[in-house]
């Protein structure tokens, strides 16, 4: 595995090893993903060999210009109104943190869609990606860069110690600006239905659409994305979810690592009776101690959390006692995968 700066001499490398049928790893504006050439089936068989993931859990295959959906997606076959949607979607959210599920095209080989009828496309916002998509197959497959289960990775270093010895290439183009994975909307199932919250807000979505479905409340159970497994996005660390109230109220131990939503929510603990000897009101993080956003924004939020996690797992802390966030814009991702590693916890 090498590591390659983002100079048309790196990207230039990188796509012929995607165009060859390797692996490359690239950052998108959401997280690092594990690249492979989305009409190759030895490349796709790669991809989920590198992982370890289960063959039933379909890929993203990402393009970076509008006139490579058709080559994807069968787009004729939808019916007017989901036509008219997806064409306001691609308008004003591509590039950007945008999934969407769409019938496919035969072409599309069935490792990438786990031998369902539709499959995931997304333009990333993110001039690194689009230049290897562009300078490569034009169509590449790509799930987060990260053990399947494990957290996803937010820098060319969390792939590196992930992922290293599964990858040729590993295009470092720094930290990620969003930090949680893009939203999944399913455009092939009557009214559109979010199955992952992700980096493009509900809200935003239907200010452009109208009203849309979902997440359903178990979406583990029910299972309509197949990659919606409860082992998904979890630290190895077992992790606990509590309300604001109930956060500021617990006990200190020296043992375990706190992760607190804003500042307010922090002064009030170290105030609290729980109130920890070794912490003083204005103090800054300590490396067990940690916050998402000084003033509660819910986007310098997302950007954080991976990164955020990642550190507290590798500090061997006994749990990490987390803060849910408002469930407002890309609070309701921070949420979903927050609530996935306590339920990792619940379960083991
Ligand atoms: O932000 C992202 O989306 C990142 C970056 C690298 O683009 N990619 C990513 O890929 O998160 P992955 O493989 O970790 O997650 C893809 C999700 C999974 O939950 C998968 O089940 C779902 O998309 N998915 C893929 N194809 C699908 C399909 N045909 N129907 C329903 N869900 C699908
Ligand atoms: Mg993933």
């Amino acid at each position: 595995m090498h590591i390659l700066a983002p100079s048309d001499e790196g990207l230039r490398k990188a796509a012929e090893a995607l165009t060859a049928g390797l692996l490359v790893a690239f950052p998108t504006e959401t997280v690092y993903g594990l690249g492979g050439d989305g009409f190759n089936r030895h490349a796709l068989a790669r991809i989920f060999a590198a992982k370890g993931r289960p063959r039933f859990d379909p890929l993203i295959i990402h393009i970076a210009a509008l006139d490579s959906l058709e080559r994807i997606a069968a787009i004729a076959s939808l019916e007017l109104t989901l036509r008219n949607k997806l064409d306001l979607l691609c308008a004003r959210l591509w590039p950007g943190p945008l999934t969407l599920i769409l019938p496919k095209q035969p072409e599309v080989p069935d490792l990438a869609t786990s031998g369902l009828p539709t499959v995931a496309v997304r333009f990333p916002d993110h001039q690194v990606a689009q230049q290897l998509i562009r300078l490569s197959t034009g169509a590449v497959a790509a799930p987060s860069a990260n053990p399947f289960g494990y957290l996803s990775p937010t820098r060319a270093e969390h792939v590196q110690e992930q992922l290293g010895d599964q990858v040729t290439f590993i295009i470092d183009g720094g930290p990620c600006g969003i930090g949680v994975e893009s939203t999944v909307l399913d455009l092939t199932a009557g009214s559109p239905r979010i199955l992952r919250p992700g980096g493009t807000p509900r809200e935003r979505i239907e200010e452009i659409i109208g009203a849309v479905e979902g997440p359903p409340v178990d979406s583990v159970r029910m299972f309509h994305s197949p990659g919606q497994l409860k082992s998904h996005y979890a630290p190895r660390t077992g992790l606990t979810l509590h309300r604001r109230e109930e956060m500021i109220l617990l006990p200190y131990e020296p043992s375990e690592a706190y992760l607190f939503f804003d500042r307010s929510s922090w002064d009030a603990w170290v105030q609290g009776p729980g109130h920890p000897y070794e912490v003083e009101p204005g103090w800054t993080e300590t490396s067990r101690i940690r916050l998402l956003s000084e003033r509660g924004n819910l986007d310098e939020a997302a950007t954080r959390l991976f990164d955020t996690l990642h550190e507290l797992d590798t500090i061997g802390v006994s749990v990490i006692r987390a803060q849910w966030v408002p469930d407002a814009g890309r609070g309701a991702a921070i949420n979903d995968r927050l609530s996935r590693a306590a339920a990792r916890t619940q379960a083991s």
